[in-house]
């Protein structure tokens, strides 16, 4: 009797990966709805297993690969990226399946054995290397920093699959496999807040892949990441949005983040965006007590700008600032271009507002304005003042863009 059931994905390949249902953190990065961690099954003349899963699924694993095939069959094993929620398994698949050989690119060989310690005899691939499968073959192409030195994608020719590990995925934890199975804002969404969070800091990297993979000599009809869907009707949407967010196309939207104490530098922010919007700015308010990391990092993708509110603290910025500040600065790539300013009420010793411009320029947001203090609660005067303050920021914004 099947425990768990692997799911067929082309002629020759089947899904034999894991759902993360309770997954809520991945490193920092607030999971809604969970995750998958997908393997694959080539049954070719050599039986390859592409990826594992993460530690704690390999039963999940094992028993769908066993309703395909007895895992001793299994002869090739290809790891195209060696994050534990890819290989932390591995250890122990390697021990039930005893594979003849398994593959992995130059820095993949290296993290593996960094990881475990247990000198697994790994064969290191390079871009552009085939393996023949005696009736179909695999070949590689280098993915280096997308998003770890050791990243690489495998492609089946047989099938036209491109692996792609964690590439065009997402972290969506769901019964359905296809792309055509899922409600396309929930694709679009999920996609974009894993692009954001995982692959935005390496965008040149990942320029650089898509367009090794949009020079491919051969055709892909299946895009088959690690997380999330396998892409078999929408592989040119999920490359279309890619090629986007690669290269920075902005809305005329300013992220608005704040926290806040006694609801002065919350009553500051809604003035501001109310100014903002008077400006020609779209506005997204989003704050802390509400607002996950994540979220923020997928709304500031296309932003234009960033205006962060942070009341003082003992002199300081509020604690969960310097959280979302130190989240953003190690997510923006410098070369991205997003205007900035930065608000928040004080008693006695205005410093808060100051440090987060500070932390701004150290991620080269480009300041538009002195930031703006309020001493205490603002009246309707300081009111107004942050009103006019969100509009001047906005026209400065929109105007330096029209500029150039
Ligand atoms: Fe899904 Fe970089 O691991």
């Amino acid at each position: 009797m099947p425990q768990f059931r692997p799911i067929q994905i082309s002629d020759n390949v089947f899904w034999v990966g894991a759902i993360d249902w309770e997954l809520a953190n991945f490193h920092g990065y607030a999971t809604e709805r969970g995750s998958t961690y997908n393997a694959y099954l080539v049954l070719a003349d050599k039986i390859t297993l592409i990826d594992t899963v993460k530690k704690p699924f390999v039963r999940e694993m094992m028993g769908r690969i066993n309703s395909v095939v007895h895992p001793s069959r299994i002869d090739y094993i290809v790891s195209n990226h060696s994050e534990m929620d890819h290989t932390g398994a591995l250890p122990e698949v390697l021990d039930i399946i005893q594979p003849e050989r398994i593959f992995a690119s130059g820095k993949g060989v290296e993290t593996i054995n960094a990881h475990f310690h247990n000198d697994m005899e790994i064969q290191s691939v390079k871009d552009g290397d085939t393996l023949d499968l005696g009736n179909m073959n695999l070949s590689f192409l280098d993915a280096k920093m997308v998003h770890w030195p050791d990243s690489m994608f495998t492609y089946l020719d047989r099938d036209r699959i491109l692996f792609t590990n964690d590439a065009f995925g997402m972290h969506l934890a769901t019964a359905e496999r296809f792309d055509d199975e899922i409600d396309d804002w929930i694709l679009h969404h999920e996609a974009k807040t894993y692009f954001a969070n995982i692959l935005w800091p390496f965008a040149p990297s990942v320029g650089k892949v898509l367009e090794k993979v949009g020079k491919f000599e051969n055709p892909i009809d299946i895009i088959a990441p690690d997380h999330g869907p396998v892409w078999r009707t929408k592989v040119k949407w999920i490359l279309d949005l890619y090629h986007e967010w690669v290269e920075h196309k902005t809305a005329n939207k300013a992220v608005v983040v704040y926290d806040t104490m006694w609801q002065s530098t919350a009553l500051m922010a809604r003035a501001i965006g109310e100014g903002l919007l008077s400006g020609g700015m779209e506005i997204k308010l989003m704050p802390l007590s509400r607002c996950t990391r994540s979220s923020i990092a997928k709304e500031a993708l296309d932003a234009k700008m960033l205006v962060i509110g942070s009341p003082n603290l003992n002199s300081n910025l509020f604690p969960t600032i310097a959280d979302i500040l130190t989240y953003l600065q190690g997510l923006k790539p410098r070369k991205h271009k997003i205007y900035g300013a930065s608000f928040g009420s004080y008693g006695w010793s205005p410093a808060a507002a100051k440090k987060v411009e500070k932390m701004l320029e150290e991620m080269n947001v480009e300041i538009v304005a002195d930031p703006l203090q309020i001493k205490y609660v603002p009246d309707d005067t300081a009111l107004s003042k942050c009103f006019e303050y969100g509009s001047e920021i906005a026209v400065k914004a929109l105007g330096i863009n029209i500029d150039g």
